[in-house]
């Protein structure tokens, strides 16, 4: 075959990371989530080509691979290229007709911390090919084939918070998301506070394994719950009342996984009534309540993760404190006054360093708009 040639101008994509406000480990349980996209990015530079062909280079690891569309690897490789792979398999499995396309791909997002780098890689992928073949995808059905990438081509068997966030982020808004319905509301992030993500710098082994052990016990859950309670398909149709009448009924372990993604849920639909009436220490109180819920009953913290909470929390004006995304290591978010955020940085640097050896990465956060198509000016 003959080298492709570029035939058009280059365009520039880009997709943002996300920081999950509240609502953990609810989005594969048919629950409610609170992410906002963060002024991280994965940007792709597409050239159209005139064969239909994908090439794919990464800045950031500088690896070059070039695939025929017909013959795309048909689960992961363990490769940098797997996130884009398995988007461009799944848009053309579901039968879309995509051009060729010379793919330049770089991030910012802090890769392995929590904060997404790979439903941003997914997503700038998706909305670059689909706008680049001149195909008209609606955001969900793009979200949910960026989902199935993971799900299918990757093989981790998660939610679809992330690839959501990704598309739909507003700025200075979280998103309040029904992940049954895929009804969402963009609500304001409180204009006196700020989102501090302050990144352990570790992330256990075991996080995979355990998510996947976390899915099936809610799963058992629902089986074991649903013998008992009339219409229910999902943990987000029990309520703590429920669950209470049924405690006995379960064993210990499974229940206090349900009791996590019940009050969860519970947590997450106070907290959006606190953000639409402004009740930034009513937020802030359930971000800490979360966060005890997902170490004493889900128990997918760790020692960092804890520390550099309650290092959060020592420190004046910070509203609440809790870890944020699958857990065993990665990030947490903080909501933080604004006048209070460099002292923030200095103490729980400070304090982290001298508890662990280790240097945390604090990142101060805006909420930004989700996948866009910039001008070639605005390149990273
Ligand atoms: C990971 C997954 C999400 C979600 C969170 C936990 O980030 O990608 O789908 O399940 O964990 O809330």
């Amino acid at each position: 075959m003959n080298k492709p040639e570029i035939v058009g101008p280059p365009r520039l994509f880009r997709a943002p990371g996300r920081v999950n406000l509240i609502g953990e480990h609810t989005d594969y349980n048919d629950g409610f989530v609170m992410p906002a996209a963060i002024d991280f990015f994965t940007q792709i530079v597409l050239s159209p080509l005139d064969a239909p062909v994908l090439e794919f280079f990464s800045e950031n690891f500088k690896e070059k691979v070039v695939l025929d569309f017909e013959n795309l690897p048909q689960s992961r490789r363990r490769h940098c290229s797997d996130y884009v792979v398995g988007v461009a398999l799944m848009l053309l499995r579901e039968g879309y007709k995509l051009r060729g396309a010379r793919l330049t791909i770089k991030s910012d997002v802090p890769i392995g911390s929590g904060l997404s780098s790979s439903a941003a890689i997914e997503v700038a992928t998706a909305y670059a090919l689909a706008l680049g073949s001149d195909l008209k995808i609606d955001r969900v059905e793009l979200a949910r084939l960026c989902r199935k990438a993971e799900n299918e081509f990757v093989g981790a068997r998660v939610g679809i918070m992330d690839q959501f966030i990704s598309f739909f982020g507003a700025a200075d808004r979280a998103l309040l998301l029904d992940c049954r319905s895929l009804e969402f509301e963009h609500l304001p992030v409180p204009p006196s506070a700020q989102l501090a993500i302050c990144n352990t710098m570790v992330k256990h082994d075991l996080a995979l394994g355990a998510y996947n052990e976390r899915r099936e016990q809610c799963e058992e859950g629902v089986d074991r719950l649903k013998a008992l309670i009339p219409k229910m398909t999902a943990l987000r149709d029990v309520t703590s009342q429920q669950l209470e009448e049924h405690r006995k009924e379960l064993p210990e372990v499974i229940y206090r996984r349900c009791r996590h993604v019940v009050t969860e849920n519970e947590r997450v639909l106070a907290a959006a009534t606190a953000l639409k009436e402004d009740d930034v220490l009513q937020f802030g109180d359930l971000m800490n309540q979360s966060h005890e819920s997902l170490r004493e009953d889900y128990e997918v913290s760790c020692i960092e993760l804890d520390l550099m909470v309650d290092l959060a929390r020592g420190v004046e004006g910070v509203y609440g404190s809790r870890m944020t995304g699958g857990g065993f290591g990665g990030c947490t978010v903080s909501l933080v006054r604004r006048d209070k955020t460099d002292e923030f940085k200095n103490r729980v640097t400070a304090g982290y360093q001298e508890a662990t050896g280790l240097t945390p990465e604090i990142y101060v956060c805006k909420a930004v708009n989700g996948a866009e198509e910039l001008p070639m000016s605005d390149m990273l």
